[in-house]
């Protein structure tokens, strides 16, 4: 078998739409060489006709980060689809949510029950994930790769979710001290801005946008998540032997341009 990913395991999370980031990081994966096994959230049905759409059938588990019984029960199901005693080489985190007074202009009066809901979601269920497919992942070494968007910086209307990525920041960081060790190995990409459901639920999403257009040295196609998909690809290979706690940014440049 040839492709980058050949042989390999890989669990996507967040596959929603045809435009989910998730979506093609999963076409990627199979089409490199891996078997690719999907969690969707909520609207299962849908997630299950979109799965239809990648390459190859791909099964799907139910996860809700923030069901207990869910993560408690993930490895086993994982086990079920591929087999026991096979491990997980790779699992993609591409999950955030935040309540509507938590983004679009509300930072000084959103409540501490709506700021944790987005925190819970979009950075400690990196952890989450993670420890709960931990048995799987330490059998045979394992890369995890989260999707993060650019938190060194205040953006507007971006608000708590900015937070939360400040957060998913630093847990990548933690958990890539604490599982060096284990052999598992977590980094984040840092994307730029692309249009699917999340970006349609940031109001002002067009503004943040338009930083793009202008300031992209090597430009940016807000429709196009195949270069995000490839930066993930590429940090579920083992081309990245040595690189743990680390931010890659596909973003077209912006994070280090000036003005
Ligand atoms: N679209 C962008 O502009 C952009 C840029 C940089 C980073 N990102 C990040 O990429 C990731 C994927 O977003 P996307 O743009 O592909 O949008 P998307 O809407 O397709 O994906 C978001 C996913 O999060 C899932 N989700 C929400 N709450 C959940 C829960 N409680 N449990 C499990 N899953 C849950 C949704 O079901 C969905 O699949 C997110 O982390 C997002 O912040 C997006």
């Amino acid at each position: 078998m040839s492709g980058l990913l050949a042989g390999k395991r890989i669990l996507v999370t967040g596959v929603l739409t045809e435009s989910s980031i998730a979506f093609h990081t999963a076409r990627l994966a199979q089409e490199e060489g891996a078997e690719v096994v999907l969690t969707g959230f909520g609207r299962l049905s849908l997630v299950q006709r979109i799965a239809r759409r990648l390459p190859k059938p791909a099964p799907v588990i139910e996860l809700d980060v923030q069901n207990k019984e869910h993560l408690a029960g993930l490895a086993d199901q994982v086990r079920e689809h591929l087999g026991a005693g096979v491990g997980l080489d790779g699992v993609v985190h591409s999950i955030a949510f935040a309540p509507q007074d938590a983004l679009g202009g509300n930072f000084l009066n959103t409540e501490w029950e709506s700021v944790a809901t987005a925190v819970e979601v979009s950075a400690y269920s990196l952890k989450s994930l993670t420890i709960a497919l931990l048995p799987l992942l330490e059998q045979r070494g394992g890369s995890v790769v989260g999707m993060d968007f650019d938190a060194q910086v205040a953006w507007p209307k971006y608000d708590w979710m900015g937070v939360s990525k400040a957060a998913l920041e630093a847990t990548c960081r933690y958990l890539a001290r604490d599982l060096g060790d284990r052999n598992v190995r977590v980094n984040l990409v840092s994307a730029g801005p692309i249009k699917s459901m999340a970006a349609k639920s940031i109001p002002g999403f067009e503004e943040l946008a338009d930083v793009w257009n202008s300031r992209a040295p090597i430009g940016w196609d807000l429709a196009d998540p195949e270069p995000a998909a490839r930066g993930v690809a590429a940090l579920l290979s083992d081309w990245f032997p040595k690189t743990t706690g680390e931010i890659v940014h596909v973003d077209g440049g912006v994070h280090m341009m000036g003005a």
